[in-house]
């Protein structure tokens, strides 16, 4: 399924997430839900509800990442640009690609910017972004993808002209929600996608005070346990699952020894549920734990590592005055 589809004179959208083999996903997920601990695949957080939750939790006072990443970006954009010298700005797991104008601003300052190409799994906030987009840089030409990391990288569009020089994102420590070996392989298939002279802008968040990360996972409003619920709505509307989301609690806590947050749904007693479309049937005890996401919490030298796994040499290491999160600039080497 999917294809090309293009909205106006300059804007484009390929919807490739539907190109998933849906047996190896129910297979996949089937396994994943009666392993020990159960878990669910973080990207099924994001439908509608899921994205606007999420960016509800980036304007809350307790998650500082948003708005210190933002911070960085401010004072480093004109930068960032000057040394990637790109005329075509990638973002992978842009979202409402709100962060995104502050590079884009500087891009056309700097008089380069040719074309934005966000990348991300969620065709409804995709779609909202680039309208938004599209009425601030009405000049601009936009190529959106709508795909899996895991999937469709390499079905990213080709350069406009061969010789254009590319910046490739992976902002807003999306890097963190995967486990160290997902994480080196995403990194080298991104790698794959760029050519020598491009440049990879990676933002990850920094190990800190736990007191700190727990109140980012744990806000007063409650949101993030919205979020975390949502998880189960999203898996009875797409496999015909009876999740009843009262039934769970949100928990969020941070692995000391692992340098991670763990989210997790914690079943608040015995029950049955199922997953006609996983043709799955589940028995919960109460108290057990279904895993939902980890959010890895990085230091510098970790992220040097990672970034040379995938053939990247670091250049430009930028965070904030309180060492909250950090952004790395890379070229591949
Ligand atoms: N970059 C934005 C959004 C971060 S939220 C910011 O900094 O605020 C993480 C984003 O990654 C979401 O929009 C989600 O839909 C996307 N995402 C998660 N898993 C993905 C996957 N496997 N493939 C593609 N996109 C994914
Ligand atoms: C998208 N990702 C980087 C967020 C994070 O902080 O790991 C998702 C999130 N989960 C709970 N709050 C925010």
């Amino acid at each position: 399924m999917g294809g090309g589809h293009q909205l106006d004179e300059h804007i484009t959208i390929d919807v490739l997430a539907g190109d998933r083999d849906p047996e190896a996903e129910r297979q996949e997920l089937r396994r994943l839900l009666s392993d020990r601990p159960r878990q669910i695949p973080s990207h099924y957080f994001y439908d509608g509800t899921g994205s606007s939750l999420f960016d509800r939790i980036t304007r809350l006072p307790e998650y500082y990442l948003t708005r210190t990443e933002a911070a960085i970006l401010e004072r480093n954009a004109a930068r960032i640009v000057r040394r990637s010298g790109a005329h075509e700005l990638v973002e992978l797991g842009s979202g409402t690609s709100t962060k995104t104008r502050i590079l884009l601003d500087a891009m056309a300052e700097a008089g380069t910017l040719q074309r934005y190409l966000p990348f991300d799994v969620s065709e409804p906030v995709v779609r909202d972004a680039i309208a938004a987009l599209a009425a601030r840089y009405p000049e601009l030409g936009i190529h959106a993808v709508v795909g899996d990391f895991f999937l469709h990288l390499d079905q990213i569009p080709d350069r406009i002209q061969p010789g254009n020089r590319r910046l490739v994102l992976l902002i807003g420590s999306t890097i963190g929600n995967f486990e160290a070996p997902e994480a080196t392989a995403l990194i080298r298939r991104i790698a794959q996608t760029m050519q020598t002279g491009d440049s990879f802008l990676l933002g990850v968040d920094l190990v800190k005070d736990e007191s700190v990360l727990h109140a980012a996972y744990n806000d007063t409003e409650g949101i993030t346990a919205r979020f975390n619920l949502n998880v189960l709505d999203v898996l009875n509307f797409r496999f015909g699952g009876d999740f009843s989301t009262c039934l769970f609690e949100h928990r969020a806590f941070y692995d000391r020894a692992r340098e991670r947050i763990e989210m997790r749904l914690v079943a608040l007693r015995d029950q049955r549920v199922r997953l006609t479309g996983l043709d799955l049937e589940l028995e919960i005890e109460a108290g057990e734990e279904i895993l939902t996401e980890i959010s890895c919490k990085y230091r510098r030298e970790v992220v040097v590592d990672l970034l040379s796994a995938g053939g990247f040499e670091l250049t430009d290491w930028l965070t904030d005055d309180d060492r909250l999160f950090g952004l790395a600039l890379a070229r591949r080497s």
